[in-house]
C-alpha cells in the first residue's frame, strides 16, 4: 500500500516550514513512551518522574521553542513590551530564567550587544549547549549560570526577566515567581511566556491542542515537578492560575498579548508599582501558610492557595471576541480564534478574515476528539 501526501501538506512536515513543522511536536510522542510505565507507576504509587528519565527533552525542546524564537522573538516578542527594544539598544540586564539550550538568550545577545543577559537552569545539558552556541558566534555579552530558579532572591537585579514555557514545570513556581518579582529594577519588566489555556478544564473542552497539552503534561511537566516534590501545576495550570500567582508574588499590573506565529503561548507582561516594589524589598514576598505546609521551608509573605478555582479572574481576557454559544466557550472559541482555530480548520474562512489571521495550521490530528459534537 503506498501513502501519499499533497505537496502542500509536505510542506508542513520539514524544516522549511519552521514554527509551523508539526513534525517536531510528533516527536514529543516517542519522548514520552518512554516513561509510559514509569508514569503508570506514579499511578499506582504516587510520586513523579524527574527530569533525568527524559535525556531527549532539551535537544526536542531546543528544536521545538528555537523554531519560534527564530520567526518571532527579536521582530514580534520583544516589542509587545512598550519601549523595551529602546531599553535594549541603549544596554540593560537581562536574565532568562528556565533557559534550556539558551537559543533565545544568544539571540537577544547577538541582536543587542549593548545590554548583557544570562540564562539560569538546572540543565548541564541545556547549558552546555547553550554555552556552546554562545561560543560558536563569538557573543560577549551573554553567560549561562547553573541556578535553582527557586533560589532567585533580588542579590542579583535585572530590568528585564524572561521565562519561555519555563514556570509551569518547576517543583515551586510559587518561589520562581517571588524571586523574579524580587529581582527587578525598579521600572523592571517580567516577560512570561507560558501556555495559553483556562485554568478550568471544562473550559479547554474545545482547545485545539487540549488533548496533545493535557498529555504533554500528564507525562512529562506535571510529573517532573511531581517527582521533585513539587506543586506539579502542569501544562494546563491556566491564565487564571498564572495570574493570580503573578499577583501573589507581587506584580500589581499583568497584561496579556498573543504572538501570531506562535500557536501554543500567552505572553503576560507583569510588572508591580514602586510602592509594593518598596514592600518586597523590605521583606520577603514569598509565598504563605498553605504552600509552606504543602511543599516546604517556612517563608513569610501574603497567603495564597494556589489551587483554589478563580471565580473572579478575567476570562475570558480582555479584547476577546465572542463566537460561541454557551459562556465557557464561546470565551475560549474567540480567544483563541486570532492565531489558532481557525489553523485548526473549525473557523469558517470569513471568520478568519475577519480576525486577520493569517495562518492555516494543519492540525486535524490534535484537534481530532475536541470538537463540539
Ligand atoms: C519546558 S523547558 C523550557 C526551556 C526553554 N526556556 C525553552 O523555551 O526552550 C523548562 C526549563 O526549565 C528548567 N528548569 C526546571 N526546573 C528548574 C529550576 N528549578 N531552576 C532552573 N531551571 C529549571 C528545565 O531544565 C528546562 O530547561
Amino acid at each position: 500500500m503506498t501513502f501519499t501526501l499533497p505537496p502542500a501538506h509536505a510542506a508542513w512536515l520539514t524544516r522549511a516550514a519552521g514554527p509551523d513543522n508539526l513534525a517536531v511536536q510528533a516527536q514529543y510522542v516517542g519522548l514520552l513512551a518512554e516513561v509510559e510505565d514509569d508514569i503508570l507507576g506514579c499511578f499506582r504509587d504516587g510520586g513523579g518522574v524527574g527530569y533525568a528519565a527524559f535525556p531527549r527533552f532539551q535537544a526536542l525542546m531546543a528544536e521545538d521553542s528555537g523554531a519560534v524564537h527564530d520567526a518571532t522573538l527579536i521582530e514580534v516578542t520583544l516589542p509587545l513590551v512598550t519601549g523595551l527594544v529602546e531599553r535594549l539598544r541603549s544596554g540593560i540586564d537581562v536574565a532568562d530564567v528556565g533557559c534550556g539550550s539558551g537559543h533565545a538568550v544568544n539571540l537577544m545577545g547577538a541582536a543587542f550587544p549593548a545590554s548583557r543577559f544570562v540564562g539560569f537552569d538546572v540543565s548541564d545539558t541545556g547549558l552546555t549547549a547553550a554555552t556552546a552556541e554562545a561560543h560558536r558566534q563569538d557573543l560577549t555579552n551573554v553567560r549561562f549560570v547553573h541556578k535553582d530558579a527557586a533560589t532567585l532572591d533580588g542579590t542579583e537585579r535585572f530590568d528585564l526577566i524572561t521565562t519561555f514555557d519555563a514556570v509551569h514545570d518547576q517543583a515551586r513556581p510559587d518561589l520562581v515567581l517571588a524571586g523574579i518579582a524580587q529581582s527587578l529594577r525598579p521600572g523592571g519588566v517580567y516577560l512570561c511566556v507560558d501556555v495559553t489555556a483556562s485554568s478550568t478544564l471544562a473550559d479547554n473542552l474545545d482547545h485545539p491542542l487540549g488533548p496533545f497539552l493535557y498529555t504533554i503534561s500528564c507525562m512529562h511537566c506535571m510529573t517532573v515537578s511531581l517527582a521533585a516534590g513539587g506543586m506539579g501545576l502542569g501544562t494546563m495550570w491556566g491564565e487564571q492560575t498564572a495570574r493570580r500567582m503573578l499577583a501573589a508574588a507581587g506584580f500589581t499590573e499583568v497584561d496579556t498579548k498573543h504572538v501570531d506565529g506562535d500557536i501554543l503561548n500567552t505572553y503576560y507582561i507583569a510588572t508591580r508599582s514602586c510602592a509594593r516594589q518598596r514592600h518586597l524589598d523590605g521583606q520577603d514576598p514569598r509565598v504563605g501558610a498553605s504552600n509552606r505546609r504543602r511543599f516546604g521551608p517556612p517563608v513569610h509573605g501574603s497567603p495564597t492557595d494556589l489551587r483554589q478555582p478563580d471565580e473572579q479572574s478575567q476570562w475570558p481576557p480582555a479584547g476577546a471576541r465572542s463566537g460561541g454559544t454557551s459562556p465557557g466557550r464561546e470565551s475560549w472559541r474567540s480567544t483563541q480564534s486570532r492565531c489558532c482555530i481557525d489553523g485548526a480548520a473549525v473557523r469558517p474562512t470569513a471568520d478568519r478574515q475577519t480576525h486577520g489571521c493569517r495562518r492555516t495550521l494543519p492540525i486535524t490530528w490534535i484537534v481530532v476528539g475536541t470538537r463540539k459534537p
